[in-house]
């Protein structure tokens, strides 16, 4: 099995989701030594801008027009990237929450990534994701637990948007693991976490 494992949280061993996502790969490794483990940590990967070339490149696509050799070089390197993922079986997301949402880096790589003829293509009938029959785990950690004062709907676009995501690349199946109250006082914390440990095993020997 080939996961593509991309880590979002710069907190390095203190790092919640890391560790889960960690307890995540050695029930995988566990169950199937073969598994290969390609990890893009977003804070260490060089991301490219998305204006100038990167932006044109994307417009002219769109519009039909020849790229210059310029916007024809950025769009390898997007190619290239977006090779990574369509070589894995399973993706892997560990992400912190970050003002509700994904930490900016994140969103930069889904940015950059997400283009049509690389994850997902138009035809008659809309949207065609290129990635179907692989599968995405999203390791999530947050502060907060979400429900009363913070309503799922209202307040989660953490693990909504990477749903979201996988929908739009034709990814249908999708398991969560989620660690919350990360930021309440240790006992809470703790239970939720070692909770969440448990999940993380169970989903890596159900996929
Ligand atoms: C910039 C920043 C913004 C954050 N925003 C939220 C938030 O909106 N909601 C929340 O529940 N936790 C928030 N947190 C807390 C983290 O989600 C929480 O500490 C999480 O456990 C971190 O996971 P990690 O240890 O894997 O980095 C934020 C943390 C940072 C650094």
């Amino acid at each position: 099995m080939k996961v593509l494992h991309i880590s979002s949280s710069p907190r390095g061993e203190r790092s919640a989701s890391l560790k889960l996502a960690q307890r995540f790969m050695d029930t995988l490794t566990e169950r199937d030594s073969t598994t290969q483990v390609d990890h893009l940590d977003v804070w260490k990967a060089d991301l490219l801008p998305f204006d100038g070339p990167a932006l044109d490149a994307k417009y002219a696509d769109l519009a039909g027009v020849e790229m210059t050799p310029e916007q024809k070089a950025v769009w390898q390197q997007i190619a290239e990237l977006g090779k990574r993922f369509h070589e894995a079986d399973v993706i892997v997301f560990s992400v912190p929450m970050w003002n509700f949402g994904i930490p900016y880096r994140l969103k930069h790589l889904i940015d950059s990534v997400s283009q049509r003829g690389v994850l997902f293509d138009f035809d008659e009938q809309g949207m065609k994701g290129l990635l179907p029959g692989k599968q995405v785990v999203v390791i999530a950690t947050r502060g907060v637990t979400l429900g009363e004062d913070y309503p799922t709907e209202a307040f989660d676009h953490q693990v909504a948007f990477l749903k979201t995501w996988s929908r739009m690349v034709g990814i249908r199946d999708v398991r969560i693991v989620e660690s919350e109250a990360t930021l309440d006082g240790p006992e809470i914390a703790e239970a939720h976490f070692k909770a969440a440990l448990e999940k993380a095993a169970q989903v890596a020997k159900q996929l």
